[in-house]
């Protein structure tokens, strides 16, 4: 199953995506394969997770030297293979990283489509934290992602962000089983006034003052326990189908 975050920088993407990947860790949901997608990558921050390898310092001439007897496609799985930070923790991080300089990103991308086509399969799950425009999801996979959470605050601001993203859904190429809306930072005594035309918020995930300062605080989410938040994710996750 691939599930897929988006939203406006700052929603809580990443925070959620770590949420996320606890929750399916905790129901023994795994191996799970966690990509961080935003080129600002800091999933393994809220992973607790120090991974120095992306995908974007592979570089193109280091795909052409495949020694003899390893046939390109092999070597250039193994090379993204190598990428993978594993974790032993029933999960897995692969950051995609910056992609830098004209030219020199695409093929990589067209690679990681295929790879990641087929490395779908050594995992349960794969979890994508997406970067705010979504717009590389479509040239980095071609798998279905059977769930895409657009996160949004409850904002008429980041509302707006938030139909841009479902437009941007909308069009690609790729297709998406099941979209939903989910309101992160609800402050306790706010009840979310917005809504989305065409699109179920399948939940809420409040605003806590505790989850806050505990990544402030360089905690993970495997050492914070907040059952205030717990309770929300898993709420989201039942309702979604997913667990
Ligand atoms: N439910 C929440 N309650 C309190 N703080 C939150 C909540 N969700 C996210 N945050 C905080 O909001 C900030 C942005 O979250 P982050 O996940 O990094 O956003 P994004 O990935 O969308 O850019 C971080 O400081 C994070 O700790
Ligand atoms: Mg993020």
């Amino acid at each position: 199953m691939i599930i897929a975050i988006a939203g406006k920088g700052g929603v809580g993407k990443s925070a959620v995506s770590s949420l996320i990947i606890k929750h399916l860790v905790e129901n023994k949901k795994t191996p799970i394969l966690a990509v961080d997608a935003d080129p600002n990558s800091n999933l393994g921050y809220y992973l607790g997770i120090e991974c120095k390898s992306a995908i974007s310092d592979l570089r193109e001439n280091e795909f052409k030297k495949n020694p003899s007897g390893v046939s390109k496609v092999d070597w250039i799985d193994l090379k993204i293979q190598e990428s993978i930070c594993e974790t032993g923790k029933g999960f897995d991080l692969l950051v995609m990283g910056k992609p830098e300089g004209p030219g020199c990103y695409c093929a990589v991308n067209n690679l990681l489509r295929d790879f990641l086509k087929k490395i779908n399969r050594q995992y349960a799950f794969v979890v994508i934290d997406n970067e705010a425009g979504m717009e590389h999801l479509s040239r980095r996979t071609n798998n279905e992602v059977d769930v895409l959470f657009i996160v949004a605050e409850p904002t008429a601001i980041s509302f707006l962000a938030a139909e841009n993203v479902k437009k941007t859904a909308e069009t690609m190429s790729i297709k998406i089983k099941k979209k939903y809306l989910l309101v992160n930072k609800l402050h306790k005594e706010h009840k979310n006034q917005h809504k989305l035309d065409g699109l179920e918020t399948i939940g809420n995930v409040k605003y806590n003052e505790k989850f806050f300062n505990d990544f402030e605080n360089k905690k993970n989410i495997f050492n914070i326990d907040n059952q205030e938040i717990k309770k929300d994710i898993e709420d989201i996750m039942s309702k979604a189908g997913i667990l």
